[in-house]
């Protein structure tokens, strides 16, 4: 038996433009992604999060799934246009209640609300206004907007986190330029990721002097990293996969713990990186209460010094002209329905390598899960392969756990199969089925077993 500490926090996670809809309802301003959905191209079969899965209509039947599930915590999301329309000034009152509606219901069931001030749907007017993320005054813009959640929902929330993958922000949304708002760019990426840093060091800095004394909470970040683990035993290998560990949660990670950007990103990026005020970094170094990870898989890396071979891998790691580093995955690797390869031993090193670095940190798993191409049949979705995902990726928590790493908790995702951002709906990454004319919710026997895991803080492992 694979048994998690007493207090381990069992959780779902979802976001809200993947499963609310409602999109124009009720007073909400657009977003960048209802924006971006609108462009010919940009999402699979021109899918966008308009319905969704009408979360915003069905809030009782969807805690109610969560506490049959039995789980412990929920992590969603607030979608800032429905709270701040116009994204400055005027409040929605209609979206407050919303979510603070929501936040009782979970409360009543005692599941423990963990609550994701930022994942990705940016208010549109702030786009125009501002140039979203590459805007000056957007840190402030997020930080009032933060306030504003702070106060209407601090006495009830005690998990919070700034912004989900910074990263994906970042490299998708201004270097690939695949997610809103789809710019393409080598250098813009980092001037974005700034200033999410600079957005969350000051929205945790007013929770610590409005809020965290009398509302008791923690507060945190998440950032995603996939585990890249050294082609062969070379130096130069060895060197590259670190580099690239560094270029993509140490990007983000090290000014929180360290107070700077990695010295192999300063050195290679120069000018193109922006660096850091005093007073700016006073802000960030130690601004989070707990280390939030998002992790779905692992790819080898190799040195490629002067030589970025055609066809090399770039959506994994970054510019990979800036990291001279290759990837690549092995073939005999299962992968699920994203082309991502299933390895959870590169989950349990990732979490060694964080603990070493960032010195054994609380750890929080934010968000673990895979796509497959679930079939309802009889009124079941038998997925069998989603249980062994969880079971492999699990097992490798559990060992980090028996080698001293510190793990507070393991969010799933994702609750319900959801608005996979560019790929549409296409990907289902759900325990629970959504199905497509009715979006009625069916739990997938992984839900079931997931429940069971709850129940027993652990399970029964066959590896
Ligand atoms: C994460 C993201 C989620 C979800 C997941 C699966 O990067 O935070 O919103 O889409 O990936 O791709």
């Amino acid at each position: 038996m694979k048994k998690f500490p007493k207090d381990f926090v069992w959780g779902g996670a979802t976001s809200s433009y993947q499963i609310e809809g409602a999109w124009n309802e009720d007073g909400k301003g657009p977003s960048i992604w209802d924006v971006f959905c609108m462009i010919p191209g940009k999402v699979a079969n021109g899918d966008t999060g308009n319905i969704a899965c009408d979360h915003y209509h069905r809030l009782e039947e969807d805690v109610a799934l969560m506490k049959k599930l039995g789980l412990k915590a929920y992590r969603f999301s607030i979608s800032w246009p429905r709270i701040i329309p116009a994204g400055r000034g005027k409040v929605n009152d209609k979206g407050l209640a919303f979510y603070s509606k929501l936040i009782d219901l979970l409360l009543e069931n005692d599941i423990e609300p963990w609550v994701t001030l930022y994942h990705w749907d940016l208010p549109a007017a702030l786009e125009f206004e501002m140039d979203g993320w590459l805007g000056e005054e957007i840190s402030d813009a997020f930080a009032k907007y933060a306030d504003v959640c702070f106060e209407a929902f601090g006495d009830r929330v005690k998990n919070w986190i700034t912004i989900n993958e910074a990263w994906v922000v970042a490299i998708l949304g201004y270097g690939h330029g695949v997610f809103a708002p789809g710019k393409k760019s080598n250098d813009l990426p980092y001037l974005a990721g700034h200033n999410l840093l600079k957005a969350h060091g000051k929205a945790v800095d007013i929770y610590r002097k409005k809020y965290q004394k009398s509302q008791k909470g923690r507060i945190g970040i998440t950032n995603n990293c996939d585990w890249r683990e050294p082609l062969t035993n070379s130096q130069a290998d060895k060197e590259a996969a670190e580099r690239a560990l560094e270029f993509f949660i140490a990007w983000f990670a090290d000014p929180i713990y360290k107070g700077d950007y990695p010295e192999s990103m300063k050195s290679r990026l120069g000018k193109r990186l922006p660096s850091f005020t005093n007073e700016e970094i006073a802000l960030i170094k130690d601004s989070s209460d707990f280390f939030g990870l998002n992790h779905y898989t692992t790819m080898y890396a190799a040195d490629s010094t002067g030589k970025i071979e055609e066809g090399s891998v770039y959506g994994n790691g970054g510019l990979s002209e800036d990291q001279d580093v290759n990837l690549s995955v092995d073939p005999n690797w299962k992968l699920t329905d994203m082309q991502w390869a299933i390895v959870p031993w590169g989950c349990q090193k990732l979490l060694e390598w964080l603990a070493a670095r960032y010195d054994n940190p609380e750890i929080y798993i934010t968000e673990n899960g895979c796509a497959f191409d679930d079939i309802l049949k009889d009124g079941k979705v038998e997925d069998a392969d989603r249980i062994a995902f969880f079971e492999g990726y699990l097992t490798a928590v559990h060992a980090a756990i028996q080698n001293g790493v510190n793990m507070g908790g393991y969010f799933i995702w994702s609750l319900m199969d959801n608005f996979e951002w560019a790929s549409g709906y296409d990907k289902k990454f759900g325990i629970t089925y959504i199905e497509k004319e009715t979006l009625n919710r069916i739990p997938k026997d992984s839900a079931l077993w997931y429940a069971e895991v709850i129940r027993k803080g652990g399970f029964e492992s066959k590896m």
